[in-house]
């Protein structure tokens, strides 16, 4: 039992028993039940959960920008413009705050000019990181931005520093942004777009430890202040600068930056992937996996919040006022290359499992929303932990993207302080708690609240207490499925799809959810009727 200590417990939990479940071929077999209790203080107010957590980010990496995203005008693929329109509608639907691009890596290699003007004209150039394919640059500056109109997202465009200039990111920004009359406003203007785009979000390099130029922390902070300088918004659109923060569990990188860069800077980002292993090299598949891996997925993933913390505590020393945000503009599950696929395209299935991993990482991003205002995950189509799969003209929905779609009843919302007793979920000698929750009210006054049963096998009986406002009514939704490693395909696109969930009861302030294995749930409680 893993309990907090700093608060008393709601009910007295009794050890996991066993209960009867009938399976869908209608036999009658015992599952693990274990318990979890929850305290959700209603009336206080925590942070406000930024909608940016729930961000987004597209790289010109395998077919995440073409054939994901981009097939072009004159492709018999129903398109806008060039954009697919089942994405297009797709994401309109979980209302994306926020969109990253060109890269990651990509965007230390990549020159913003080369991607303006007549397509046909556009330079044809390597994408030395992702496989050396030759990148036609027919997806640029207006693709994208019209791209971020349609789907009603903020723009956040990362520049090169790692083989670019202050003056060609200035250059960008002005031909972006700015409504006067001047010659890159002018190029705009002939390239087809007068009005200038609202760019609400600056990123002045990626990973520049590693891909972004290989630097040290002091020579990156160095620059980071010169190009700073040179990043201005324009015409009242007002930048958001965010500096390129430490991957992984690097956190000497955050130190160095956060001490010698403290103004010209809101933002400083972090990456986090879950691989399941130590070693960068020994990734996990991503189906056909047994109960070990699941395990070793959900605990990786859930090592980002101690991540957090620490974070914070840097970032608290050098920024107490807590002016500038932490940005996990990458994080996600990254596996070893779909079989048959280009290992340099990052192609993996997406199942239950990855969804379980959103769910808690969002619960993770919620407790920790004073300091972290942004997250991306990577990728937004048909890389890594991808939402959306496509295939020629068919798309497909992942589990992940069920989760964004689920969650966004907290966007923007107040965050809720809550305590959780929970029974462990163990594996061999090692334990991870089994319950992942979370829990913020709207501007309605209603109340959300995320369950997430890490357990791949035992069921989770749930009790929560809510202080506060009065409560009557409870609905909400479950995502689960019937195999560790249950995802969709183009034959079977809803096998992973949420349904209703009629498993909850409220009733004096007391909320009652069984959890099945492997599942998320979100539910809303809102006044009587
Ligand atoms: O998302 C794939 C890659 O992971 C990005 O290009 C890079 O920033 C990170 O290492």
């Amino acid at each position: 039992m893993r309990r907090d200590p700093s608060v008393r417990p709601s009910l007295a939990l009794v050890s996991s028993c066993l209960w009867l479940v009938l399976a869908a071929d209608g036999t009658l077999g015992a599952q693990e039940l274990k318990r979890a209790s929850l305290t959700i203080r209603g009336g206080e107010s925590g942070p406000q959960i930024s909608r940016h957590i729930y961000g987004h980010f597209a790289e010109h990496l395998g077919r995440c920008i073409y054939d994901g995203l981009w097939v072009g005008p004159s492709s018999r693929i129903p398109n806008t413009r060039g954009v697919r329109n089942d994405v297009i509608e797709a994401l309109r639907r979980i209302k994306i705050p926020n969109l990253r691009w060109p890269g990651g890596c990509f965007a230390d290699q990549y020159h913003w000019q080369d991607g303006v003007g007549p397509s046909d004209k556009r330079p044809r150039r390597i994408n030395i990181h992702w496989g050396g394919v030759v990148e036609d640059n027919s997806f640029g500056t207006h693709e994208f931005l019209d791209f971020c109109e349609a789907i009603g997202a903020d723009a956040y465009v990362a520049a090169n520093v790692g083989s670019g200039t202050p003056q060609e990111m200035s250059d960008w920004v002005e031909y972006m942004t700015f409504a006067g009359d001047s010659a890159l406003a002018g190029e705009r203007a002939e390239n087809g777009r007068k009005a200038p785009w609202k760019v609400p979000f600056l990123g002045v390099g990626n990973e520049n430890w590693g891909c972004g130029g290989r630097m040290r922390p002091e020579y990156y902070s160095d620059l980071y202040r010169r190009f700073s300088v040179y990043a201005r918004g324009w015409s009242g659109n007002q930048l958001t600068r965010v500096a390129a923060g430490p991957g992984g569990t690097d956190l000497k990188w955050l130190d160095v930056l956060a001490d010698r860069v403290r103004s010209g800077v809101e933002g400083i980002s972090m990456h986090y992937y879950t691989t399941g292993n130590p070693r960068w090299e020994d990734k996990l598949p991503s189906i056909g996996f047994g109960a070990d891996e699941w395990f070793k997925i959900v605990r990786d993933a859930l090592k980002i919040d101690g991540l957090l913390v620490e974070a914070e505590g840097i970032m608290a020393r050098h920024d107490p006022e807590g002016r500038i945000g932490l940005y996990v503009d990458e994080w996600g599950t990254w596996y070893t290359p779909f079989p048959g696929s280009n290992p340099a395209f990052l192609v993996q299935q997406n199942t239950i499992r990855d969804a379980v991993v959103a769910g808690a990482t969002f619960n993770v991003f919620h407790a920790h929303a004073k300091r972290v205002k942004m997250a991306n995950i990577a990728q937004l189509v048909n890389v890594l932990q991808a939402l959306i799969l496509t295939e020629g003209d068919k798309m497909l929905l992942t589990p992940t993207y069920h989760v964004f779609d689920m969650y966004q009843v907290h966007h923007d919302a107040t965050a809720l302080p809550l305590a959780l007793q929970t029974d462990d979920y163990a594996n061999g000698s090692e334990r991870i708690p089994a319950l992942s929750a979370s829990a913020s009210r709207d501007a309605k006054g209603r109340v959300h609240v995320s369950l997430v049963n890490m357990d791949p096998s035992a069921a989770l009986a749930v009790e929560a207490r809510i202080d506060g406002p009065k409560l009557g009514a409870v609905a909400g939704r479950i995502l689960t499925a019937d195999a560790l490693d249950a995802h969709n395909t183009f034959d079977a696109p809803e096998r992973v799809r949420p349904t209703a969930f009629t498993g909850a009861t409220l009733r004096d302030a007391t909320l009652e959810a069984r959890l099945p294995p492997r599942s998320v749930v979100v539910l809303t409680l809102s006044a009587s009727r």
